[in-house]
C-alpha cells in the first residue's frame, strides 16, 4: 500500500483541483488530504468562500480522496507523514522546491498546475461580469 498527502484549501473545488487530486492517487493507493482549516487560513489573511466543513465533505464525495483531515499550521507536515505512513509528498508546482526538507521522511513530488484557473480566478471572474 503506497500512501500519498497533499495540502490545500480546495475552495470554490474546480477542475484543477479535481485533477491535481485524480493525479495524487496515481502516484499510489491511498490519498489523504491535509485541509486548511478556516482559523489557519485566517492566519495567513486568507478567508475562503466555504467553511472547512463543507470543504472538507466535498473532498470526502471525490472519489480519489480516502481521507480527509485538517492542516492547522506550518509545521506539522513532518508528523502527518509519520502518523499516516506516507510515502509520497505531493504539491503543485506553484510550491516547488518549498517543502524538500520532507526528503528525509518519504519521497517529495511537484505536479503541473492546471493552466488558466484558480480559485483566485473565479472570484475575480465573477466579480467583474
Ligand atoms: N492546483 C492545480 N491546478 C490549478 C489550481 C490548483 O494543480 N489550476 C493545485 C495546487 O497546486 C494545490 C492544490 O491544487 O496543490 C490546492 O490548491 P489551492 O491553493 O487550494 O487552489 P487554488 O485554485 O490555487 O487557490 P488560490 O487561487 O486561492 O491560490
Amino acid at each position: 500500500m503506497r500512501r500519498i498527502i497533499t495540502y490545500g484549501t480546495f475552495d470554490l473545488l474546480h477542475y484543477g483541483h479535481i485533477r491535481l487530486l485524480q493525479r495524487c492517487k496515481e502516484q499510489g493507493d491511498y490519498l489523504v488530504v491535509a485541509l486548511s482549516t478556516d482559523e489557519f487560513n485566517a492566519g495567513k489573511g486568507k478567508k475562503s468562500y466555504f467553511s472547512f466543513e463543507d470543504r472538507k465533505r466535498m473532498l470526502e464525495a471525490i472519489r480519489y480522496v480516502d481521507l480527509v483531515i485538517p492542516e492547522e499550521n506550518w509545521e506539522q507536515k513532518a508528523d502527518d507523514v509519520d502518523r499516516y505512513h506516507i510515502d509520497v509528498f505531493v504539491m503543485g508546482d506553484d510550491w516547488e522546491g518549498k517543502f524538500d526538507e520532507l526528503q528525509e521522511h518519504c519521497e517529495v513530488v511537484y505536479l503541473p498546475r492546471t493552466p488558466e484557473i484558480s480559485t483566485t480566478q473565479i472570484k475575480t471572474d465573477l466579480s467583474t461580469k
